[in-house]
């Protein structure tokens, strides 16, 4: 393979007008210069090139591209050939991966196994000083079975013991061969500034860590009893073949556990992992302390995607991971929690119940996740209504998340009986948050492509309505709902429409009658007023007074009208900003649609003169937009159903 920088370099030192001059006469026009086209038969020349961009462009059969594709198109050449040939012409020194690539990646791979091995030979040493030597089996192998852990869960869990010995696991290690830089680089031994070397793990009970396909990565060291000023526990440092945030503890010994039973246990500790395994509850890995990463949850929803996380009580500590478990939510897992009594965490708790009576308190215990953050959060409010509408748009916030439209709704009427509040006064706060969320992107998107639209001098193109069903269908909707209101405080339906009609996208409606209707609603947004009652009927105007009073008489639905495009609408009532919002969704993808297609008959009518540089720039940024546009975009509950814009 040739190497990127050299295709770079190719492309820097083989001038677009010298390699396509081989081919043809090229005149100077401007700051392009013209000839006739090698690809097809032209008397009058319509073949562009541009020195400065690099880029060649034919007028006549729409060929284009850079040097390489030239030499490719016109010798008919693969791509290596064509970069080989220019090359060779140019006088650049083509650098071939693969063979150095190839090579660094072998010795990087070495590196790894090496590293492997001697944390195995560690974890070998560990085991044995703790089952074999006098004071490992005096001490620590004392101190696990004073913590509960059987002999057969001190095997499986490679447990071992690190002697109080400076150099211990060092001496054993270079007199097997292992290099001292492996040994440090995979952190079980250091040098001191003076020189001396000597081992990380001192007097200290050992964890193996392992990766998901159990090869041991790294160790974790406990204190046994407690030593002033130290650490209770030391931890390997990161390394080539260990990644904190890549681990979770236990998932190797627990990953059969987890797919059969379809849910894991999440705790912290080392302990309670081991501990809770002991008594049969063998899918529970731990977080090791520290806030999940979102490398660990991918992990995890490789087995399951039910996760239980389990709270040592503490309350400061809970609140600090509440936004840990946000970050499962998004990842679309199904979170449950269970807190313990203060002062116990799982390792303790299980120790003292037993394991089929922690189980059942687990299985009573267990609750999800948005309403015991209610509980939590709600009891902490008090009475205090500030802090408890804080507390609402905190926990919506969460359950946004969810991406499962059943499940949120079912939690959602739980929330409503936990916070006092009704369900729809919920839902709509919910969906508001839900459509901000995936909104904003679509906005973000829309107000660049009207920049660069601007930029490349083309009009803003206007969306309209397949038919006239469809306007009137939009604004006996509108208008019908638009007096609704669904709280003395809330902006009202109809005004987020407006805003939404005219901000997100240019409709344009092509019944007369249709536009002067939406103007006259266009004019009352503008104005800040409010849509009443008798808005339509009390006006001088009799032709458009009829004409609203026959739209509202006729039972539009928005089904109905949108039925045949792609797009899926329900027909709740209270649903109307939901149902428009995923029509407005629907024409913003239009919108760009039409753009894209605008500008693409523009390129074809550009005479060379024009800036068609800017133009193929532009389409290709479109095209871009128009795919990440096509992702889903979300989904709105709506009044216990969902609404989907489909693709
Ligand atoms: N931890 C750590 N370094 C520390 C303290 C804690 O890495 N100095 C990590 C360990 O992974 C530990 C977890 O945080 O298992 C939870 O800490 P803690 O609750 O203090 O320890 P326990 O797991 O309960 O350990 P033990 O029961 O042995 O006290
Ligand atoms: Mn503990």
């Amino acid at each position: 393979m040739i190497a990127r920088h050299s295709i770079d370099q190719v492309l820097e030192s083989a001038p677009i007008e010298d390699v396509v001059g081989q081919y043809l006469t090229l005149k100077r026009r401007g700051v392009n210069m013209i000839g006739l086209c090698p690809f097809h038969d032209e008397k009058t020349p319509s073949f562009n090139v541009n020195p400065t961009r690099g880029i060649y462009k034919c007028f006549g059969c729409g060929k284009g591209g850079n040097a390489i594709q030239f030499v490719m198109d016109v010798e008919q050449l693969p791509f290596a050939e064509a970069v080989r040939q220019l090359a060779k012409r140019f006088g650049v020194e083509l650098a071939e991966t693969g063979q150095q690539e190839q090579e660094e990646e072998q010795e990087a791979q070495r590196q790894r196994e090496n590293l492997f091995a001697a944390l195995a030979f560690a974890g070998d040493y560990f085991v044995k000083q703790l089952q074999e030597s006098e004071k490992g089996k005096a001490i620590a192998l004392e101190y696990f079975y004073e913590r509960g852990f059987t002999t057969e869960t001190i095997r499986r869990w490679e447990l071992g013991y690190s002697d109080a010995n400076w150099s211990g696991l060092l001496d054993a290690a270079v007199k097997a061969g292992l290099e001292k830089e492996v040994l440090a680089s995979a952190s079980l031994v250091k040098q001191s500034e003076s020189g001396r070397w000597f081992d990380m793990f001192r007097n200290r009970v050992m964890f193996p860590i392992h990766s998901v396909n159990g090869r041991i990565v790294a160790f974790a060291g406990r204190l046994m009893g407690k030593a002033e000023g130290q650490p209770k526990y030391v931890n390997s440092a990161e390394s080539p073949v260990y990644h904190k945030s890549d681990h979770l503890f236990g998932l190797f010994q627990a990953r059969n556990s987890i797919k059969k039973a379809d849910r894991v246990y999440l705790t912290e500790g080392y302990t309670d992992v081991i501990t809770l395994a002991q008594a049969g509850i063998e899918n529970v890995v731990a977080s090791s302390g520290t806030a999940l990463t979102e490398n660990q949850i991918r992990l995890l929803r490789r087995f399951t995607s039910n996760v239980t996380v389990l709270y040592d009580g503490d309350q400061a500590g809970i609140k600090a991971s509440m936004r840990g478990i946000d970050l499962l939510l998004k990842e679309d897992l199904n979170v449950r929690v269970v807190l313990f009594p203060q002062g116990e965490d799982p390792d303790s708790y299980c120790q003292s119940l037993g394991g089929p009576a922690f189980t059942e308190f687990l299985q009573k215990t267990e609750k999800n996740f948005i309403l015991f953050k209610a509980d939590l959060l709600f009891a902490d409010a008090g009475n205090d209504p500030i802090r408890r509408a804080e507390v609402i748009r905190d926990i919506l916030q969460s359950l946004a998340l969810i991406r499962d439209t059943i499940k949120r709704v079912e939690l959602l009427k739980e929330l409503a009986g936990i916070a006092g509040q009704s369900q729809e006064t919920l839902l709509y706060e919910l969906n508001r948050i839900v459509r901000g969320n995936w909104q904003k992107d679509g906005e973000d998107t829309q107000r660049e492509i009207d920049r660069i639209a601007e930029q490349a001098q083309l009009e803003p193109v206007s969306v309209s309505f397949s038919d006239e069903h469809q306007e009137r269908g939009l604004l006996a909707f509108m208008i019908r709902f638009g007096t609704l209101r669904t709280g003395e405080e809330e902006p009202m339906l109809w005004e987020i429409a407006m805003a939404e009609l005219n901000e997100g996208t240019d409709i344009v409606f092509n019944n007369p009658l249709c536009a002067r209707t939406f103007d006259a609603l266009r004019s009352l947004h503008a104005a800040n007023q409010p849509l009443t009652d008798n808005f339509f009927t009390v006006t001088d105007d009799t032709e458009l007074s009829s004409f609203v009073s026959d739209v509202l008489s006729r039972q539009y639905t928005l089904s109905d009208a949108w039925a045949k495009n792609d797009i899926q609408v329900l027909t709740e009532a209270q649903n109307a900003l939901e149902e428009l919002t995923s029509i407005f969704n629907h024409l913003r993808r239009k919108k760009i649609e039409l753009t894209i297609q605008d500008s693409l008959s523009r390129l074809a009518e550009l005479g060379p003169d024009e800036d068609w540089e800017q133009l193929l720039e532009y389409q290709m940024y479109l095209m871009e937009k128009r795919r990440e546009l096509t992702e889903p975009l979300g989904t709105v509950v709506t009044n216990y159903t969902s609404v989907q814009t489909k693709q």
